[in-house]
């Protein structure tokens, strides 16, 4: 099976792109909800985006300083990803703008961009407690800062690197732990000058960007499901071609592996830049293990379906120091832990985590509250459980899989809309 493109690479194509001199190809984009939404925007700015083909964007890039402002609001949908970038991007503009979202998306704080932002001149108005819409005033005069930010998030630095492009001086982004660094790798290949390594990114001012072709890797956040769901359930065997092997954000690949997971990687390779490979996945009976703090960033967005895993292994997991779950697209420690009990799994909330013991899943109705992995993730529990279940408010699956439930039952899994 071949999962589509990676939705964090995706944004930042579409990005980039823009802002670029002359043309850039991107093969293997994500047509999914977000990016699209991302793509939107660039229009709504004046940017020309052609899509001549399903997963191909040729982007016509007008330069750091050519995009144009539109008293439009500009709307990000359920993308915290489009959101929190387009801040830092939009911030060092000479016009205003508005960014919205969706319900979703306008309950997800934003202070943690506009507090740096602001540090280094920008300004940016939120809904009182930091919520979006987020107006921003253009025509700011951005300086160079050190920032140490306090949680690890790709979409703080990233908001603070693409300001940073428009800053006098120096901008430098230290994290309390490494975060996935697909704004770093892109922004050095679209030619500027940024210096980076685990934990840090050093960004000169007064540079320019051009035009690259870009092949996006397959999203290994959406490989997950089908991870999980091979290992899981007895008698299966897959392999998922040419996914995304960045090492902050395979965490999730150490962690079954812990569990007693049968992963194999082969065709190591890379691609645009980025490592990927072959993952084939044979069926493993788990046992539950701790999973160790300083794997959590790299598995940020594996959450839901770990949750499902630890369900079906023998013994407890436990999950600590992953209290950012509790502000992705939903609180995912309280989804998943009304969802996995709603299906008669033993949980306990933390509030940075969770302790899961496993158990037999049951039938039974559980709420996605709109978060398109909790809705994935019990799509795979569903396949383990003794009886149906219904899983609510799934709409939002598209924002980052769009085709996942026919991709899942060519895979033999059983479900129905
Ligand atoms: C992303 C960063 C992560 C991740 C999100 C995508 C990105 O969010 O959860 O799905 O593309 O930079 P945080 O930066 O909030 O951790």
């Amino acid at each position: 099976m071949r999962v589509p493109g990676d939705k964090s690479i995706s944004h930042r194509a579409v990005m980039l792109a823009a802002i670029a001199e002359g043309t850039t190809h991107i093969r293997g984009f994500l047509e999914g909800e977000d990016t699209r939404a991302t793509a939107r925007v660039f229009t709504q700015l004046g940017v020309r985006i052609e899509a001549p083909n399903d997963g191909e964007r040729i982007v016509h890039g007008v330069g750091l300083h050519g995009l144009q402002g539109t008293p439009a609001s500009l709307d990000c949908g359920n993308a915290g990803t489009g959101m929190r970038l387009l801040a830092g991007l939009l911030a060092a503009q000479a016009f205003d703008s508005t960014l919205v979202g969706d319900e979703s998306l306008s309950k997800r704080p934003m202070g943690r961009v506009i507090d740096p932002l602001a540090a280094m001149g920008a300004q940016v108005d939120s809904a009182p407690g930091g919520l979006p819409p987020l107006r921003i005033h253009g025509g700011a005069r951005l300086r160079g800062v050190e920032t140490a930010t306090p949680v690890a998030s790709a979409q703080v630095k990233s908001a603070l690197l693409l300001a940073g492009l428009y800053a006098d001086g120096e901008t430098v982004v230290r994290e309390p732990h490494p975060t996935r660094d697909y704004t770093e790798r892109m922004l050095a290949a679209f030619g500027w000058p940024v210096e980076f390594a685990p934990g840090i990114a050093r960004l000169p001012g007064g540079h320019r960007l051009s035009a690259i072709d870009i092949d996006v890797p397959a999203d290994f956040s959406s490989a997950a499901f089908f991870i999980v769901a091979a290992t899981l359930v007895p008698g299966s065997e897959v392999r998922l071609e040419a996914v995304g092997m960045n090492p902050r954000r395979t965490g999730l690949l150490a962690a079954l592996r812990a569990m007693g997971a049968d992963i194999r990687e082969e065709n190591r390779q890379e691609q645009g830049g980025e490592p990927v490979a072959d993952l084939v996945v044979r069926h493993a009976p788990l046992r539950g293990i701790d999973v160790p703090v300083e794997i959590v960033p790299d598995m940020i967005d594996e959450f839901p379906i770990l949750f499902v895993a630890a369900a079906c292994a023998q013994g407890r997991t436990v999950v600590r120091g992953a209290a950012e779950l509790r502000v992705k697209e939903s609180d995912r420690i309280a989804t998943m832990a009304a969802g996995l009990r709603a299906l008669g799994i033993a949980i306990e909330e933390a509030p940075d985590g969770a302790v899961i013991e496993g158990g037999r899943l049951a039938g039974g109705v559980v709420e996605s509250h709109g978060d398109h992995r909790i809705a994935m993730s019990f799509a795979v529990a569903a396949q383990l459980a003794g009886g149906d279940v219904r899983i609510n408010d799934v709409a939002n699956v598209a924002t980052s899989f769009p085709g996942f439930d026919t991709l899942a039952r060519a895979a033999g899994m059983s479900l129905r809309e």
